[in-house]
């Protein structure tokens, strides 16, 4: 693989490309990648052009681009987010007419919380969590239980600190966050009143397979509703959700 003069791989520079794209940043120019990526103009306009090619990205009139449909393919063709996501589906739907509130399934991925899928309602409110978007497991419900059932690797450099505060009730002190997380394992659910924004409280449960914490279902309740009345309604969804997952595998 030929490196640049920096050292990096084609590899590592096609990704930083493909990194520049966020949920909130999807259409850019040629020139703009190459500012975010940190590529020379040459180098950006090359690699742009050639994931054009492949379908990889796709240009619009004005010649922004944007993620190719093909990425979106190669990307679901039998991946496990997407296995996950089709057992969760009709659970979630259910706990969602019943909850009429977001509901949402997240993993660990990197550190953060990687939000799969989320069903909204039209009575719902505010909510900051997007498909495919991420979220800082210290601050969110979701985030608060894949953190609490992580490997020590993934726990210990969170518990480590800094922690920032995302809403007016973030837990950022770590201590205080060991013992919210010895709370969850005892209990089976993260609560998290305005941890993410003020006028909402997170809800989660874990979901399992083959003994492990792989997922969790979330629902984003407004600030002064109580979480006792959806924490039944999730954990009867990721039971289901874990038995179709069983189910599928043998
Ligand atoms: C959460 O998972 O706790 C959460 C997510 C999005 C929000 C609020 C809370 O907007």
């Amino acid at each position: 693989m030929a490196n640049s003069r920096s050292g990096d791989s084609m590899i590592a520079r096609v990704v930083r490309v493909l990194e520049t794209f966020e949920a909130d940043r999807t259409v850019q120019s040629t020139s703009e990648i190459g500012r975010r990526a940190g590529l020379p103009s040459s180098t950006v306009h090359r690699i742009v052009d050639q994931l054009a090619d492949e379908g990889l990205l796709e240009f619009d009139e004005d010649h922004n681009a944007r993620l190719g449909m093909r990425l979106w393919e190669l990307a679901l063709r039998g991946s496990t987010a997407l296995r996950l996501r089709q057992a969760a589906l009709p659970h979630m739907e259910r706990a969602q007419a019943v909850l009429r509130q977001h509901t949402q399934l997240a993993v660990l991925e990197r550190g953060e919380a990687l939000f799969l899928e989320r069903l909204s309602h039209p009575d719902a409110g505010a909510n900051i969590a997007r498909v495919a978007g991420r979220l800082p497991l210290h601050a969110s419900s979701a985030g608060l239980v894949l953190l609490a059932y992580a490997e020590a690797d993934i726990r210990n450099p969170v518990l480590a600190g800094p922690l920032t505060a995302v809403g007016p009730a973030t837990i950022t002190d770590p201590a205080r966050l060991r013992i919210e997380l010895a709370r969850i394992k005892r209990t089976g659910f993260a609560a998290a009143p305005a941890s993410i924004e003020a006028v909402s409280t997170g809800v989660a449960v874990p979901i399992r397979e083959a003994g492990r914490v792989i997922a969790a279902l979330s629902a984003v309740l407004p600030r002064e509703s109580y979480p006792d009345r959806a924490i039944p309604v999730l954990r009867e969804a990721s039971q289901r959700i874990e038995a179709d997952l069983r189910a599928a595998r043998s």
